[in-house]
């Protein structure tokens, strides 16, 4: 039987709905939620992702700051810049979109974000506060997931999970937030990577795999037990020349084949990617938010 295709474009458009209400009513308590977004340099991939994000603010009432910069820039030059937005009252998110070009240190411009407007979630802070399940701002891709199998009405708690990859903006931080005793928590998490020994055996054993290791391909339907939910948080460019831009887009999941034998599944494009996108909106919400019980 084929699997449930989780939509995730849905998802994010109800979650948008709600965050739309909260933007108005913060609008009418005197603070609207503003959102920095930085880009250094030209990558094509970079600009397509945060043209989308100022869509969205946009979408949602935030409002939202464009700030480009040349690749040449100096590292003393955007810290400072990031000095002026961490003391902007009309800023509340500041994402430095990554990565980085040459030259620059990802550490040391990330750190110098006021972990007060860290609304990726990347502060070695913010990333103290998860492990320690402490409140504080969670990473938009792995709370994307999290949100997503929510809304999937998929069984968490107690659930054998599998993430295959263990990078620090997703794999790493999903793995705790999985683990942790809290809501959307409560699992028995297993991360896999490229130093584990037979990955299909540990993948057979999940009811939940999520594929986050940026490898097309990475999980076939060998790989995945009957009934699964299968989770695709990649994003890789092929080249198509059936296509106008040159390119598609596909997860790490062979997904025509996984879908046979999969429970549930997310697609790619139209899956995570959305949701993340999301929560970043819920972020820069949570911050404004917070920066009004301040003043109060
Ligand atoms: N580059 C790819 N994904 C992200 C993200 O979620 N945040 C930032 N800042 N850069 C990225």
């Amino acid at each position: 039987m084929s699997a449930r295709i989780i939509n995730g474009k849905a998802i994010a458009s109800n979650l948008r709905e709600q965050l739309t209400e909260d933007v108005k009513k913060l609008i009418t308590d005197g603070i609207r939620p503003g959102l920095a977004v930085v880009l250094v340099g030209e990558d094509p991939a970079s600009i397509s992702y945060v043209s989308a994000k100022e869509r969205d603010c946009e979408k949602v009432g935030i409002y939202s700051r464009d700030i480009r910069l040349s690749p040449e820039i100096s590292q003393d030059k955007l810290l400072k810049l990031i000095e002026e937005l961490n003391a902007d009252p009309d800023i509340h998110g500041i994402l430095v979109q990554l990565p980085l070009p040459e030259g620059l240190n990802e550490e040391t411009v990330i750190s110098a974000i006021s972990p007060d407007k860290d609304v990726d979630g990347f502060h070695p802070v913010s990333i103290g506060r998860l492990v320690l399940n402490l409140d504080g701002f969670i990473p938009c891709t792995p709370h994307g997931v999290i949100k997503m199998l929510e809304a999937a009405d998929v069984t968490i708690e107690g659930s054998d999970v599998v993430i295959v990859g263990r990078s620090r903006i997703v794999g790493a931080p999903l793995a705790n937030l999985l683990f942790r005793k809290a809501p959307g928590g409560n699992a028995t998490v297993t991360v896999c990577h490229t130093r584990t020994r037979d990955l299909a055996e540990k993948v057979r054993q999940a009811d939940i795999v999520i594929a986050a290791a940026g490898r097309p391909g990475t999980v076939t339907a060998d790989m995945v037990k009957e009934g699964a939910v299968v989770i695709d948080v990649g994003v890789n460019r092929v080249e198509d020349a059936s296509r106008q831009r040159g390119y598609r887009l596909v997860g790490d999941v062979d997904f025509d084949s996984v879908k046979e034998v999969a429970g549930a599944i997310s697609p790619v494009p139209g899956g995570v990617g959305p949701l993340t996108r999301a929560m970043l909106l819920w972020n820069t919400v949570i911050s404004a938010r917070n920066a009004g019980s301040k003043l109060a």
